[in-house]
C-alpha cells in the first residue's frame, strides 16, 4: 500500500505509484517556486540572502516604495541577481519537466519563478506569474503596461542607478511582480483556469505562502485534482497533498519521470 502520511519517502514504489496517476491524467498542470532553481544556484526567497546582500530581507526590496525611495539599491540588487542568473543553467528537474511534457503531450508549468529557467530548459507552455527579470520596463508604463525597454538600446552611467525611459523619464525597473503589486492579470486568470481543470497538480519547490500563486494548489485540490509535491521540507501545500515527496526536484523529478517512461513501456 503505498505511503499516505504527510511525507511520503522517495521508494520506487512510491514513485512508481504517482507515475502511473501522471500516466492516466489527461490535463496534468505543474506548479514551480525558488526551490526548483535551487540546484542551479539560484538562492530561494526563504534562504538567507547571502554575502552583501544578507542584511537586507527581499521583502523589504522587492516593492515599488524601496525603489522609489532608493532606485540605485534596488537596482543594483537585481544587477546582482542578474549576475547569478547568467552563471545559472536549467538543472535536471527543469530538463524533467520537459520530458514530462514529452511523455504526456501537453504540460501547463506555471512559475512564480522569474528566473526564465523553465523556459531555458524547452518547457513549451510557461505561465510566468511574477514576470521575468530578464526583461525591463518603464517605472510609468508610460506607452502601456508593461512599456519594455530593451537595456541594449541605452546608454547611462551604470554606477548612477537605472537608466531612464527614453520616452518620458522615468526610472527603467525589472518587469517582475514586487509585493503590493497585482499580478499580471491574462496569466493569472489563465492559471486559475488550468487548476480549476487539472485532474494532476504537481506542486515543486514552493513554501506555499505567498498570495495569489499559494491558492492555486487548493483550487485544484478542491476541483478533485490529485496533488503530488516535491520539496525536501514541509510546506503550506503538504497537508492538501496526496503525496508529498521528501526530496529535491533536481534528484526526485528525474526519478519520476524515469518511473513514468518505464511504466508507459512496459504497460500492461
Ligand atoms: N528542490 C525542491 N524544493 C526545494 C529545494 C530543492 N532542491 N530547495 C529548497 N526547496 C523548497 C524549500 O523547502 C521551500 O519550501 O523551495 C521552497 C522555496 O520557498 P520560497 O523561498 O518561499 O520560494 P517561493 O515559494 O517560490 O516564494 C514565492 O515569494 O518572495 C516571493 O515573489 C517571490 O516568487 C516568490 C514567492
Amino acid at each position: 500500500m503505498t505511503d499516505r502520511s504527510p511525507r511520503t519517502p522517495v521508494t520506487l514504489e512510491n514513485l512508481r505509484a504517482a507515475a502511473r496517476v501522471l500516466h492516466a491524467s489527461r490535463c496534468p498542470v505543474v506548479l514551480t517556486g525558488a526551490g526548483i532553481s535551487k540546484e542551479s544556484g539560484i538562492p530561494t526567497f526563504r534562504d538567507a540572502l547571502d554575502g552583501l546582500w544578507a542584511q537586507y530581507d527581499p521583502q523589504q526590496l522587492a516593492t515599488p516604495g524601496a525603489f522609489r525611495r532608493n532606485p540605485k539599491l534596488v537596482w543594483d540588487w537585481y544587477t546582482y541577481r542578474r549576475e547569478l542568473l547568467a552563471q545559472a543553467q536549467p538543472n535536471p528537474g527543469h530538463r524533467a519537466l520537459v520530458e514530462l511534457e514529452r511523455l504526456l503531450g501537453c504540460l501547463v508549468v506555471i512559475t512564480q519563478n522569474v528566473d526564465g529557467l523553465h523556459q531555458a530548459a524547452g518547457s513549451s507552455d510557461v505561465i510566468a506569474l511574477h514576470g521575468d527579470i530578464r526583461r525591463n520596463k518603464c517605472f510609468a508604463n508610460c506607452q502601456g503596461d508593461p512599456t519594455l525597454i530593451d537595456l541594449s538600446t541605452l546608454d547611462w552611467d551604470r554606477a548612477s542607478g537605472p537608466p531612464r525611459c527614453p520616452h518620458c523619464g522615468a526610472p527603467v525597473r525589472p518587469d517582475v511582480v514586487w509585493f503590493e503589486e497585482a499580478l499580471p492579470a491574462a496569466a493569472l486568470e489563465r492559471a486559475f483556469r488550468v487548476c480549476e481543470n487539472a485532474d494532476v497538480a504537481l506542486v515543486v519547490g514552493t513554501s506555499g505562502i505567498v498570495q495569489p500563486a499559494a491558492s492555486l494548489p487548493f483550487v485544484a485540490k478542491e476541483r478533485g485534482a490529485f496533488v503530488i509535491e516535491v520539496n525536501p521540507a514541509p510546506s503550506a501545500i503538504t497537508a492538501i497533498a496526496d503525496w508529498s515527496f521528501a526530496g529535491a526536484a533536481g534528484e526526485v523529478l528525474p526519478r519520476l519521470v524515469t518511473a513514468l517512461a518505464e511504466w508507459e513501456t512496459h504497460e500492461p
